[in-house]
């Protein structure tokens, strides 16, 4: 596996191979997990180099503490990342993404900025953006491949794609699970068994609402959800909502072509996210 640590490099050797190959391209924050190699696992089989970004970015902390408790296990990455046969990595430090610390970044995502996680977190999709591009930029992708874990994440993505018109196809990856069925994140790592045993309401939450989709109205199966989520201890609910799967817009009834329910809470110190397609 190549490793670059600066965009002129990258970009360099990519540029003659992309002539005649595709890129398929995995920007993740490190601290890998089944779910990160999901995504180079498919971005290998759907093009013939696969590239992965490592690069935890500060822009789209909201919260200075969660930026310096993420999990930066570099070397155990490297490992993971040469066995699945990723071809390049591209590890960039802070300076070489944001050489102007007070570099200006704005990008017009309307409502999604400001509904479920947007709302939750003020700045965040703005720095998503900002670094995407930036990404993109440097390895200008055929394919890049985001989970369905941040499902929001994705429909930011797509907008700011279309908005500077990039050559990019964006491909949205099933969530990886624990057996539990708790959803894999770099986070989980700073549960405790007792929390990981308390975070699998939120998976529970969704389930529910799926089973019981048919059966009951939107009001229902929400105020469900969140009855669930505030009956369990030392688990703090955010949101817990069914929204348009393509615009992501609250919804009143089973109409729309797509469904998904999100949720979000704290589970003690520690913030997840999940999400189940519903329809
Ligand atoms: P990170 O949280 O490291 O996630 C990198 C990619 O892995 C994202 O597309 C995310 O949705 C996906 N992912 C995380 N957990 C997953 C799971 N359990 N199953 C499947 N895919 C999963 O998302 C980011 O980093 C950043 O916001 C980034 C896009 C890199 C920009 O900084």
């Amino acid at each position: 596996m190549k490793i670059f640590k600066t965009k002129a490099e990258v970009e360099n050797y990519l540029m003659p191979l992309s002539q005649s190959k595709t890129v398929g391209f995995v920007p993740t924050m490190g601290a890998l997990h089944n779910g990160h190699l999901s995504l180079i696992r498919l971005a290998r089989q759907q093009s013939d180099i696969s590239v992965c970004s490592i690069f935890v970015n500060p822009t789209q902390f909201n919260d200075p503490k969660d930026l310096e408790l993420y999990p930066r296990p570099v070397e155990k990455d490297i490992a993971l990342l040469e066995s699945e046969g990723c071809d390049v990595l591209f590890m960039p430090d802070v300076k070489e993404m944001y050489p102007d610390e007070d570099e200006a970044w704005h990008i017009e995502l309307g409502d999604l900025e400001n509904i479920l996680e947007g709302k939750f977190r003020p700045g965040h999709y703005q720095g998503v953006t900002q670094i995407v591009k930036k990404l993109f930029d440097a390895v200008k992708p055929d394919f890049a491949f985001f989970g369905q874990k941040d499902y929001q994440q994705v429909k930011v993505v797509q907008r700011m794609v279309e908005i500077f018109q990039m050559p990019v196809k964006i491909i949205m990856c099933p969530i990886e699970r624990e057996m539990t069925g708790l959803a894999m994140s770099s986070r989980n790592v700073r549960l405790s068994a007792d929390e990981r045993e308390k975070a699998l309401v939120l998976y529970k939450s969704l389930s529910n609402t799926k089973d019981h989709f048919t059966a009951e109205t939107i009001e229902q199966l929400e105020e469900e959800g969140r009855e669930l989520i505030n009956g369990t201890d030392d688990v703090k609910l955010e949101y817990f909502e069914i929204c348009d799967g393509g615009s992501l817009e609250r919804v009143k009834t089973k109409e729309p072509a797509s469904l998904v329910a999100l949720v979000a809470a704290w589970v003690g110190k520690t913030r997840l996210i999940d999400n189940l397609i519903l329809k």
